[in-house]
């Protein structure tokens, strides 16, 4: 039985129906960017990440810029962020013009080593862009530390981990400002892409918005210069139909991750995530280790159990970051993770038969046989 590794497509008929009206609504009502919708949709997403204030998007590259821009981060400023990660963490730091300062992941949550960060400080340093990746928090309490005892802020990258928590709280309540993305992957996504920035400021959110609509005060007065980056009502509708899913999904995922790791607990060859003890996962990519990455990848295919590799080279050895003249060792649990990382099978969708079937050719997995008889 062929096992995807991803499947987007709804197959909800009481979702759909709910997302095809509110699509019918905004069409019939020509109501396409701003409005009810979006002012609903920003306020439900803000009680959902238990912060008090959101500005919708564009997309999630989008939202990290313009929390750079409203923390007034550019030219001259440094912001630390880990090279494992994808590269839009990394773009939108360069992107506004500020200099990108790297630090190593933890070897097992491959989410930012707060030991770390305090030797990547500089009189420069403005930010800290912690990711939580693969749907797991960063291990935000001593990152808040860390930050508070230099006066930096905290960006969390939280474009993988809807819903997910730590200490009890939900990602986007943690640091000084959350950014979303609702790429269609996401645990939540859109019909195209989106983003959305999460705050407790108030005040810093007005900023964001501001600079989301051409740093306007009102039509065709502008205080600043700033961009078009709106989330339109198409994506809005259908993010708010899904928000009401999202819980049960995340919870959907946990439970196929747990079957996963009650087999891989046996295994010789892989091992499972690591869940910190902190950590409330989402799951947004289940991603086992190995060393023998090629050998698994090819039982897999060979299975039709789909799979992938996210991410095969971290941001400091990639040829878009030559200028930082970084080079092979300089992160070593980054480029340990790029090479050991296999995603396996993982969206709320997956049949009880599908999950048994990934388990039981997991079980099977032995490196040296490559191909079994069904
Ligand atoms: C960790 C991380 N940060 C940022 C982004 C950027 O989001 P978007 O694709 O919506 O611009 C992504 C999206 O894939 C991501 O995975």
């Amino acid at each position: 039985m062929p096992v995807p590794l991803l499947d987007i497509s709804i197959h909800d008929d009481v979702l759909l129906t709910q997302i095809e009206q509110g699509l019918l609504s905004a069409v019939r009502s020509s109501n396409f960017i701003g409005g009810d919708t979006i002012e609903r949709f920003l306020r439900e997403f803000a009680d959902y990440c238990g912060a008090q204030s959101c500005i919708p998007v564009a997309n999630g590259t989008d939202a990290l810029v313009l929390a750079l821009r409203g923390f007034g981060i550019g030219p001259g400023d440094e912001v630390i962020t880990v090279p494992y990660t994808f590269i839009a963490t990394a773009e939108a730091v360069t992107l506004v013009g500020a200099t990108l300062r790297f630090v190593d992941i933890h070897p097992k949550y491959y989410t930012m080593d707060p030991t770390l960060i305090e030797k990547a400080l500089t009189p420069k340093t403005k930010a800290i862009i912690p990711v939580h990746l693969y749907g797991q928090p960063a291990q935000m309490d001593p990152i808040m530390d860390v930050a508070r005892r230099h006066n930096v802020r905290v960006i969390e990258d939280a474009a993988q981990a809807h819903g997910a928590e730590y200490n009890g709280r939900r990602v986007g309540s943690l640091g000084d400002a959350a950014c979303f993305s609702f790429y269609p992957t996401k645990n939540l996504g859109g019909f195209g892409d989106g983003g959305a920035v999460v705050s407790n400021s108030a005040e810093l959110i007005r900023r964001i918005a501001q600079l989301a609509n051409h740093g306007r005060a009102k039509q065709y007065f502008h205080d600043v210069e700033g961009t078009n980056s709106r989330l339109d009502v198409i994506q809005a509708v259908a993010l708010l139909a899904k928000l009401k899913r999202i819980d049960a999904w995340n919870q959907r995922r946990r439970d196929i991750a747990l079957r996963y790791t009650q087999v891989l607990r046996q295994s010789a060859f892989i091992s499972p995530p690591e869940v910190a003890s902190t950590s409330q996962h989402v799951f947004h990519l289940y991603c086992v280790e190995t060393p023998h990455r090629d050998s698994l990848i090819q039982f897999l295919n060979d299975h039709g159990i789909g799979n992938g590799v996210y991410y095969p080279l971290p941001l400091h050895l990639q040829p878009a970051y030559v200028r930082y003249r970084h080079k092979r060792g300089d992160f070593p649990m980054s480029e340990r993770a790029a090479e050991r990382i296999l995603a396996l099978p993982m969206y709320p969708d997956l049949t009880d038969e599908q999950v048994d079937e990934v388990c039981r050719r997991l079980a099977q997995f032995s490196p040296k046989v490559i191909k079994l008889r069904p």
